[in-house]
């Protein structure tokens, strides 16, 4: 088994949400979390006071979108932690658009966010990379089509692709790399999924689910903790999606 005590752990996007469940979680197991936000630093320093009463860890913001904001990323990380040895490629957006409608701007994003940042931050992780484990944030939406999402669900179709890739080149630097494919959430991005369905919380768990069950930000990173530790496993895409899949297509007329 993995052990995270001691492991210098990056979670992108951290400062809210499944990012930072996660890192709550790594935390819990021993790790030294590096918390990053984008822009709302309140909440990134929130999350890194909850992470110094039961780990220790640090705040850097920088845009891991842009190249400047994932070179600032690792240099104040191992300039104060050490070599990182736990990447969680987490941040992302999600713009609705339907096809037809998708702006320019939009696609470049949610493209630079979801696909090409992940893929950058785990180039650099590899290059002075004693081993260690990355995870990816993926979607349902990569897996199953939903209405207005074409280009969310191509970045995340991509990163699962890339997740694949990633195991098979990174395996003779002793890195694992899996995914985990969640579907609605209950953060704000999910909120406002929930919001444009025109859908309360119970209304679609009863509708879309098989639990009955909204998904957590901590359900997610359970699977997250169990793809880390499991040394047998990677190149693995988990979807945590209370059954949706599961379902007869008719049930979502
Ligand atoms: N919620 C869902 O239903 C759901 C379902 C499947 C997959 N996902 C995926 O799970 C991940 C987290 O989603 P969430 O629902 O927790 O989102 P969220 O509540 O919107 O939180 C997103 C976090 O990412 C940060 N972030 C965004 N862009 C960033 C950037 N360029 N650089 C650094 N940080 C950035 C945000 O910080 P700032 O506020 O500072 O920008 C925030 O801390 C995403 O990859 C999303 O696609 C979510």
């Amino acid at each position: 088994m993995y052990d995270i005590r001691n492991r210098v752990c990056i979670v992108t996007g951290s400062g809210r949400g499944i990012g930072k469940a996660i890192a709550m979680k790594l935390a819990s197991e021993g790790g030294k979390i590096v918390v990053n936000v984008r822009k709302s630093i309140n909440e990134g320093e929130q999350t890194l006071k909850e992470i110094d009463r039961i780990s220790s860890g640090m705040l850097v913001t920088a845009d891991v979108s842009t190249e400047a904001g994932r070179e600032l990323l690792f240099a104040k990380t191992e300039e104060n932690l050490g070599t990182p040895e736990i990447l969680i490629n987490n941040a992302g957006v999600g713009i609705l658009e339907p096809l037809g409608g998708i702006e320019e701007k939009n696609l470049e994003l949610m493209f630079r966010t979801n696909l090409f940042s992940p893929l950058r931050l785990s180039e650099r992780f590899m290059k002075d990379s004693h081993g260690g484990v990355i995870i990816n944030m993926a979607s349902l939406a990569g897996i199953n089509p939903f209405p207005g999402l074409a280009v969310y669900g191509a970045t995340k179709s991509a990163l699962i692709g890339l997740t694949k890739y990633m195991s098979l080149e990174m395996a003779s630097y002793g890195i694992r790399v899996n995914a985990v494919a969640p579907g609605v959430v209950k953060t704000r991005m999910g909120d406002g999924l929930l919001n444009l369905m025109n859908l309360d919380e119970a209304e679609f768990s009863k509708k879309f689910t098989l639990t009955g069950k909204l998904i957590t930000p901590e359900d997610v990173a359970d699977a997250v903790i169990f793809l880390i530790k499991n040394e047998s496993i990677t190149g693995q895409v988990i979807t945590i999606d209370s059954g949706s899949t599961q379902m007869a297509t008719d049930y979502f007329k």
